[in-house]
């Protein structure tokens, strides 16, 4: 009757012990490969920069639309992205809403149609808001106009992103 060997041979020993290691090391030099490879695509956008848009003394209780670029950065690709927002004051309050409509994204304009006056209409299918954003019931947004981050420097309003109102 013979006996089996369970043993490990001295070769199988070598092979799994130089496996193992190497596989180790493998990964210890690649995972910071990959990471820099995919950092700009793992970066968020929620870092985006304030930018300046206008000077406080500008605004006024009517809606004003008022033009700027923002850095965009794409994964590894960087440009600048116009982007639009309607400012007004509301006693020491701004309001800066986002221009996209939260129906299908077209863009909203202040006071247009002769039939829903101090409202944001949006031409594509008739889209109403309040003054304040609000979406008008019976009418296709089924949401608020986003509002932009903002802050005040100097005298400046600076804005950042457009978030949904009361985000932020
Ligand atoms: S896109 Fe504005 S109402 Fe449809």
């Amino acid at each position: 009757m013979s006996e089996k060997r369970h043993g490990v041979s001295r070769r199988q020993f070598l092979n799994y012990t130089l496996t193992g290691v190497g596989g180790f090391m493998a990964a210890g030099m690649l995972m910071p490969m990959v990471r820099f490879a995919l950092d700009p695509v793992l970066k968020g956008t929620e870092d985006q920069d304030m930018v300046q848009v206008v000077s406080v003394d500008e605004l006024t209780k009517e809606p004003k639309r008022f033009d700027f670029k923002i850095d965009q950065v794409d994964a590894w690709y960087e440009s600048k992205e116009s982007r639009s927002a309607w400012v007004y004051k509301e006693g020491d309050e701004i309001v800066a809403l986002s221009p996209i409509c939260k129906h299908l994204g077209c863009t909203v304009n202040w006071n247009s149609d002769p039939k829903n006056p101090n409202k944001f209409f949006c031409p594509c299918h008739y889209g109403l808001y309040d003054k304040d954003g609000t979406n008008v019931p019976g009418t296709p947004p089924l949401a608020p106009l986003d509002h932009y981050k903002q802050q005040v420097k100097d005298g400046y309003l600076y804005l950042g992103k457009a978030v949904p109102k009361g985000e932020g």
